[in-house]
C-alpha cells in the first residue's frame, strides 16, 4: 500500500480556543472539580486549591468524613469566595458508583451554573513489602485503587463531559515513583501503580484530545502526609536518604501542589495535554 501523503490525512476538527487573557488563565471560575481522596491530604489541599481559584469542588473519598478541621475551613472559604463545596463518600474501585456519583456532581453543578469541568484523581493507597515475598491478593488491592480507581474516575468525567459535549480537564495525581524506584523503600505494587496510571494518561489522551478533554499526570516527590508519616514510622532512617535527594533542603508540602493542579486545570494550560509534569523540588534531578 502507498504511504499515506499529509494531503490524505483528515484534518481532526479544532476542539479549543485559545487561552483567555489576563487573570483568565488560571481562573476555575464557573467550573465543577471532583477530586477523589479529597477528604484529607494532598487530595483536601487541592481542593483548596481550586476554591482559591474559585472553582466548586466536588470531594469523593471512601471514609465516611472528611478531615473536621480542614473541611470547616475549605467550607469557610468556599463561601467567601462565592462558591460550593460537598462530600461524598465513594470507594473509586466501585465503578457504577463512580459513575452515579459523577453524574449527580455534574446535574448539581449544571443547575448551580458551574458546569462540570473534569477531575483530579488523587485517591491512592501505598504498602511496603519485599518483592520477593508480595503475595499477589495485596498486589492487585494496591492495583485496584491506584490504576483501576483512577481509570474508574478518568472514565466517568469523560463520559460525563462528552455526553454533555463540553471539554474539560483531567489530572491524574502520579509520583516520581512512576519514574524512579525510591531509594531504601520496598514498594513495587506503588511505583508499577504509578507507571501505569502514566501510561494511562498518555492513552486515554490519546483517544479523548478530540472531545477538548486534557489529560495530564502531576508527579509529586516526597510530601509529609499521612501517607509518607505511615512510611517514616516503619523506616525512621529513611528520612535522611530522602533528604539526601532534597535539592531544595526540604521535604514538600501538599501546598507546594496547589499552583500546579491549578495550572494544569486552568484555562492557560490549553495545549498541554498527555503530559506528565514532575513536582519533586529536584528529586529526580540528581542521582
Ligand atoms: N505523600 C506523598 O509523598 C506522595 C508522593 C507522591 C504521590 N502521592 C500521591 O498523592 C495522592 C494522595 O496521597 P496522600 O499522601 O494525600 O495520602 P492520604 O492517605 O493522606 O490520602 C489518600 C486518600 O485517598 C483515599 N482513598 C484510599 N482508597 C480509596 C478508595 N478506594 N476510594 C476512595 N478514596 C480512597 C483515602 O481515604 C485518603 O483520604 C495518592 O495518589 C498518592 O499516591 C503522595
Amino acid at each position: 500500500m502507498a504511504p499515506a501523503i499529509i494531503s490524505d490525512l483528515e484534518t481532526p476538527p479544532a476542539v479549543d480556543v485559545a487561552p483567555p487573557a489576563g487573570p483568565g488563565l488560571f481562573s476555575l471560575q464557573g467550573k465543577t472539580v471532583a477530586i477523589t481522596g479529597g477528604a484529607r491530604g494532598l487530595g483536601i489541599t487541592l481542593a483548596t486549591a481550586v476554591v482559591e481559584a474559585r472553582g466548586a469542588v466536588a470531594c469523593l473519598d471512601i471514609l465516611q468524613t472528611p478531615s473536621a478541621e480542614e473541611w470547616a475551613a475549605l467550607t469557610k472559604l468556599a463561601v467567601a469566595q462565592g462558591t460550593t463545596v460537598s462530600y461524598t463518600r465513594c470507594d473509586v474501585t466501585d465503578e457504577v458508583a463512580v459513575q452515579q456519583v459523577m453524574d449527580s456532581i455534574a446535574l448539581s453543578a449544571e443547575a448551580a451554573g458551574a458546569p462540570f469541568w473534569g477531575t483530579i484523581a488523587c485517591a491512592g493507597i501505598q504498602q511496603q513489602l519485599p518483592a520477593l515475598e508480595y503475595p499477589a491478593a495485596d498486589f492487585n488491592r494496591i492495583l485496584s485503587v491506584n490504576v483501576t480507581g483512577v481509570f474508574n474516575t478518568c472514565k466517568a468525567a469523560a463520559r460525563v463531559l462528552t455526553a454533555a459535549k463540553r471539554p474539560g480537564s483531567i489530572v491524574i495525581i502520579s509520583s516520581m515513583s512512576g519514574n524512579i524506584a525510591n531509594r531504601g523503600l520496598s514498594c513495587t505494587a506503588y511505583n508499577s501503580s504509578k507507571a501505569a496510571v502514566q501510561q494511562m494518561c498518555r492513552s486515554v489522551a490519546q483517544e479523548w484530545g478530540q472531545y477538548g478533554i486534557r489529560v495530564n499526570t502531576l508527579s509529586p516527590g516526597y510530601i509529609r502526609t499521612a501517607m509518607t508519616d505511615q512510611l517514616l514510622v516503619e523506616n525512621p532512617e529513611v528520612e535522611k536518604t530522602w533528604m539526601a535527594g532534597a535539592l531544595l533542603g526540604r521535604l514538600g508540602v501538599p501546598a507546594d501542589f496547589k499552583a500546579p493542579a491549578v495550572f494544569l486545570l486552568s484555562e492557560g494550560a490549553s495545549f498541554v495535554h498527555g503530559s506528565d509534569l514532575r513536582v519533586d523540588g529536584g528529586h529526580c534531578a540528581s542521582a
